[in-house]
């Protein structure tokens, strides 16, 4: 189980004052009343993992109402039983963050994600097959990211040469052969992009559709991988034709920015062809499924964060899910409104469990 967290200080963040945390196990349980802080506790992790909100960009929404700024410390179990690294996060309110590991300051958020792999089950999880294709990117840039160690820096390599290329084609005074040297560093880094994540997409599948199956009889998934312009033509010709329509709007419309995959049951959108219900479920094994290629690939296992999930299952796929967290041996922080019998039962005898109640932003372990 590693990475995992053994120690939390949290300031100022949401409706969090401080809390002083330890003595975490496999799975840590938060229960408390609507509003009483539970989504702030996760907010804590995530923000220790990857440096931003689990929404959006907002920084400041994190921040206490009465605060200059939020922060929050961990002690993070690292890649053996006998390396841990000291991580601490702050945001102000000018929306400038500092990350530090170990006696490391100012290093970049990328470095976060290494440390400790996040994956979110939550409300907003199963917006992914109906969603923006955004979503989707990010859902398998996660994967790719963690699995191939040169995958961020391409990746932002090309981000840099796509906004240079946007600038350039929105002053509409430069002509296509200018902005050539910027074409062609764009299709290289597209290709290469495009390579590591339909490897991805390659060895996720399988899985997924085992998954999916057990997860409550969803059967013949197919993901289509679209890499952001036609397969078979050659990006650079695809924008030699799109130059004027990209000029016009001041965007690049084909490139590994606009990648997508498309999820399918029996040939058609899954987003149409599910229930909700199956919808959340399928959504629940594609982030299991993350979560075993990693371990299947690098020994690693992610932290999950859970939020909310028996209000959006039946029991019969919340035991599922519990199930499947509990053979993937990953450390577990999910919230709930009240610990009851029917959750205590999910739970096998040799799983290590610790509890959490939550009110008024105050954080009790019992
Ligand atoms: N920046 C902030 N400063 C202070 N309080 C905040 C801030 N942002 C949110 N809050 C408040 O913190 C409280 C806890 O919110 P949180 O989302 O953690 O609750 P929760 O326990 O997850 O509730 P629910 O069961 O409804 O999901 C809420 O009352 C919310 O309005
Ligand atoms: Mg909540």
């Amino acid at each position: 189980m590693l990475p995992c967290i053994h120690q939390l200080d949290i300031f100022n963040l949401r409706n969090i004052h401080h809390a002083a945390l330890k003595n975490f196990a496999t799975i840590n349980i938060i229960s408390g009343k609507n509003g009483s802080g539970k989504t702030s506790f996760l907010e804590s992790i995530h923000l220790l993992g990857r440096g931003r909100p689990l929404r959006g960009i907002e920084y400041r929404s994190l921040i206490g109402e009465d605060d200059s700024f939020s922060a929050v410390h961990g002690v993070v179990g690292g890649e053996n039983q006998n390396s841990e690294h000291s991580v601490g996060v702050s945001v102000a309110h000018n929306g400038k963050r500092q990350v530090k590991i170990d006696t490391k300051e100012g290093v970049p958020i990328a470095d976060l994600v290494h440390v400790l792999p996040l994956l979110v089950i939550d409300a907003d999880t199963f917006s992914i097959l109906s969603g923006g294709s955004g979503l989707r990117r990010q859902f398998m840039d996660w994967g790719v990211f963690h699995m191939k160690p040169s995958y961020g820096s391409r990746w932002r390599a090309f981000n840099r040469c796509l906004r240079q290329r946007n600038r350039l084609l929105r002053e509409k005074t430069t002509a296509l052969a200018q902005m050539l040297s910027w074409t062609n560093q764009l299709c290289a880094l597209s290709q290469e992009i495009t390579l590591h994540r339909s490897e991805y997409i390659r060895d996720f599948l399988p899985l997924l559709r085992e998954t999916a199956m057990a997860f409550g009889g969803i059967d013949d998934v197919q993901l289509e991988y679209y890499q952001g312009w036609d397969d078979g033509k050659d990006l650079a010709n695809v924008l030699e034709y799109s130059f004027e329509r990209d000029q016009r709007s001041g965007q690049t419309h084909y490139g590994a920015h606009r990648a997508d995959i498309r999820v399918r049951i029996k040939g058609i959108d899954a987003a149409k062809i599910l229930s909700r219900g199956q919808q959340k479920r399928l959504v629940a094994a594609m982030r299991i499924t993350q979560g075993k290629l990693l371990y299947q690939q690098t020994q690693r296992t992610p932290l999950y964060l859970v939020d909310d999930v028996p209000a959006e299952l039946d029991a019969t796929y919340q035991a599922f899910i519990y199930d499947m967290l509990q053979s993937l041996k990953s450390q577990v922080f999910m919230t709930c409104i009240e610990y009851n019998n029917t959750l205590q039962a999910y739970w096998r005898p040799s799983t290590m469990i610790q509890k959490f109640h939550v009110k008024h932003g105050e954080i009790t372990q019992y």
